[in-house]
């Protein structure tokens, strides 16, 4: 509700300074005009300016005295202009006037407090906005989590084979080394292997703590392929688990999107786990995971991601994005729900889509950053 003391500018933001010289100003030349002008019109009136331009600066405490000095204001003018007696048509000016200084306060204090629930509501709004994000950005980094927890046996193996190497390649270092005659440009050879191999070790390192910390989305200028690499990666190992092979097929040259890296890598390894997942039963006919990147005719970024497995009937792919839908004995039902919000948070779209070949086609939409059309 609103407080006595509230300040409630009714148009934009007036400047208040401005605003009150201008109604005093006004409010003096009517007074004088109407003590000394002695003319028979209901000039006072236009004290209601003068209130609703208080209105605009003052609190309702404050327009209401403007309001009553107004109304004074008429009847000292009157006292003063009819010193010889009273007159009655200058009487009904009078009250006339203050009934319409009355009414316009009235309802500009009206128009005040419903402005001033109306920023509560659009308060409230931007709050539960908030809360609503902050929830999003949670579950987001729960689901990853748990994500990371089923790719763990990918993840050992993607980080221990580099290390394994390294400890090969320094044994054969050593070995170079310690010859008779030394043969240094082997060593060095091995060497830049082994540092390679540690790149590559701690690379894996780094993208996991990135998809492990919980922090807000960071939306920068990003090269999809690079987001689709680094997503097959994680989930090489899970492929081969599955007994799957991936058909992958990236556009020649960067496709430059804003968006958080993690985030949609997230989408991408959701999209990878599903197909794979939906691929388990087939028996019949390969295990294929076919991943494209490429721009449409519209200039849009396109991941599609076409797996042959089970498929999705039409009645279903509209419910595949609802939360806690689930068709699996373990499955939470949380990642596609997850993986469109954080795609309709880049301005983008995903879609299961049909496709000719047996199994589901799911393709992200997203708007491309820079001119870099490249075709698939
Ligand atoms: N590639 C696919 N092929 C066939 N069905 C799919 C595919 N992707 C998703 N689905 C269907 O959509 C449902 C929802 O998928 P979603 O990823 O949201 O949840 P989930 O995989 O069941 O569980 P989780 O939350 O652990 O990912 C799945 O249970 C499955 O029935
Ligand atoms: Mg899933």
């Amino acid at each position: 509700m609103l407080s006595p003391t509230q300040r409630v500018p009714l148009i934009g933001k007036p400047n208040p300074t401005l605003t009150l010289t201008l109604a005093g100003v006004l409010a003096l030349v009517v007074f004088v005009i109407d003590t000394f002008g002695h003319l028979a019109t209901a000039i006072m009136v236009l004290y209601v300016i003068v209130v609703m331009l208080a209105a605009t600066v003052l609190s309702r405490r404050g327009t209401l005295a403007v309001a009553a000095g107004c109304i004074v204001l008429t009847i000292i003018a009157y006292v003063f202009g009819h010193t010889e007696g009273p007159s009655y048509s200058a009487i009904g000016r009078c009250v006339l006037a203050c009934v319409a200084i009355a009414t316009t306060t009235y309802l500009t204090l009206r128009l005040q407090a419903n402005t001033v629930r109306l920023e509560a509501q659009v308060h409230e709004l931007d709050a539960a906005h908030e809360a609503l994000h902050r929830s999003m950005t949670e579950l987001a980094h729960a689901t990853r989590v748990t994500m990371l927890g089923e790719l763990a046996a990918s993840i050992a193996h993607e980080v221990s084979q580099p290390i394994a190497a390294i400890v090969t390649n320094g044994d054969a270092t050593l070995r170079w080394l310690r010859r008779d005659t030394p043969e240094i440009g082997e060593a060095c050879e091995i060497v830049e292997a082994m540092i390679r191999d540690a790149r590559r070790a701690s690379d894996i390192i780094r993208r996991i703590r990135a998809l492990a910390q919980k922090r807000e989305p960071a939306f920068v200028p990003i090269d999809i392929n690079a987001v689709v690499s680094e997503a097959m990666d994680l989930v090489n190992r899970e492929v081969h688990q599955y007994g799957a092979h991936v058909d992958l097929e990236l556009a020649h040259g960067p496709l430059i999107v804003r968006g958080d890296r993690v985030q949609l890598q997230q989408v991408v390894i959701n999209l990878l786990i599903n197909g794979l997942q939906a691929m388990t039963s087939i028996k019949d006919r390969p295990r294929v995971l076919a991943v494209r990147t490429y721009t449409d005719d519209r200039g849009r970024v396109i991941i599609a991601v076409q797996d042959s497995g089970v498929g999705v009937t039409p009645e279903n792919a509209a419910k595949l994005f609802h939360a806690f839908y689930t068709t699996k004995a373990d499955g939470m039902g949380m990642g596609l729900s997850i993986c469109r919000s954080i795609v309709e948070a880049h301005d983008g779209m995903i879609d299961c889509v049909a496709s000719a070949q047996p199994g589901a086609r799911m393709e992200i939409t997203l708007p491309l950053l820079s001119e870099t059309l490249i075709t698939p």
